[in-house]
């Protein structure tokens, strides 16, 4: 098969690889239909995220077809069409029983990182039967792949997370795919304003398009100057940060919101993935 594998920093190739097998009895092989390409692939790609190794095929998102199933898997079987989760769940260890499954100890951000992802024409899912989600075969694949990650890591980590609430005003900084998803679904409690922050022109025009009432081109360094007139200096409600930044004191200077307690800063930073254990795919805590 052909795979799209990480080859060290700045380095990636398109290689031939044998198609993957069942290796646990709680395994699947899927036959990837549509793949995607996240900020974290791109984290990878620069030498940013120490546990993927060169030699690692990338992708943590993905909808297929169930190809071969182990002989623990119970609720799908050979031609069920699935969703790829991102994160890989046993749904049986503490941190799943917690709902923290990134946490897993024996899955969590593991596709395209620590084991092979779906870059690829077929992947091999530990944890099928917790890990994989039944899509009717006739369902739009190409919207369906936004949420193996896109979708409820917006959603989860901008919005849930930052309590979200009718009438607040919110503000996100990176109108990147999980930015405007958190503009998306931060809709679904009707805050009265949304303000999107980028440095591009044209992230900013599709962020008006999916419901921004504001947008801020943050390039001259005053984003921060601009919310707090534009709140009449109070600052916003709920601050929500969706681009990647290198060091903490970063989130010390954004300091935006009005009451603490509703105080959303999400670094979705390779550094922070790691040293502060936040921010994985599929983490906000
Ligand atoms: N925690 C998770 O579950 C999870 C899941 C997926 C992605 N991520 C992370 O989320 C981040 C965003 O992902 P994406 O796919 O939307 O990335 P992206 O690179 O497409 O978007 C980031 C946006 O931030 C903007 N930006 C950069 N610097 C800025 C600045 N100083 N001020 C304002 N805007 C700035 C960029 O112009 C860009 O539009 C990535 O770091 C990715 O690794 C985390
Ligand atoms: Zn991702
Ligand atoms: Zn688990």
């Amino acid at each position: 098969m052909k795979a799209l594998v990480y080859q060290g920093p700045g380095n990636k190739v398109l290689e031939e690889r044998p198609i993957p097998e069942i290796k646990a009895p709680t395994d699947a092989v899927v036959k990837i239909a549509k793949t995607t390409i996240c900020g974290t692939d791109l984290h990878i790609l620069k030498g940013d995220v120490p546990t993927c190794s060169p030699g690692r095929i990338l992708g943590h998102e993905g909808v297929g077809v169930v190809q071969k199933t182990g002989a623990g898997v119970t609720a799908f079987r050979e031609g069920d069409s699935v969703l790829i989760s991102c994160i890989s769940a046993c749904g049986k260890c503490e941190y799943c029983r917690r709902g923290m499954y990134s946490h897993c100890t024996t899955g969590g951000w593991i596709l395209g990182n620590e084991i092979d992802g779906t870059q690829a024409e077929y992947v091999r899912i530990p944890h099928a039967d917790t890990s994989l989600y039944p899509i009717l075969p006739e369902a739009d694949q190409e919207a369906l792949v936004m949420l193996s990650d896109v979708l409820p890591t917006g959603f989860e980590c901008g919005v849930l997370n930052g309590e979200v609430e009718p009438g607040n005003t919110v503000a996100i900084v990176g109108a990147g795919p999980i930015g405007l998803a958190a503009l998306l679904t931060a809709q679904f409690y009707s805050p009265a304003e949304i303000i999107m922050i980028d440095l591009d022109d044209n992230r900013l025009q599709a962020s008006k398009c999916f419901g921004a009432t504001a947008t801020i081109n943050g390039s001259d360094g005053k984003a921060s100057e601009t919310v707090m007139r534009m709140t009449g200096g109070r600052g916003v409600d709920t601050a929500s940060k969706q681009w990647a930044c290198r060091h903490p004191s970063l989130h010390a200077r954004t300091s935006w919101p009005r009451a603490a307690p509703s105080l959303m800063l999400v670094c979705m930073a390779s550094k922070w993935i790691f040293t502060w254990s936040a921010c994985g795919p599929g983490t906000s805590r």
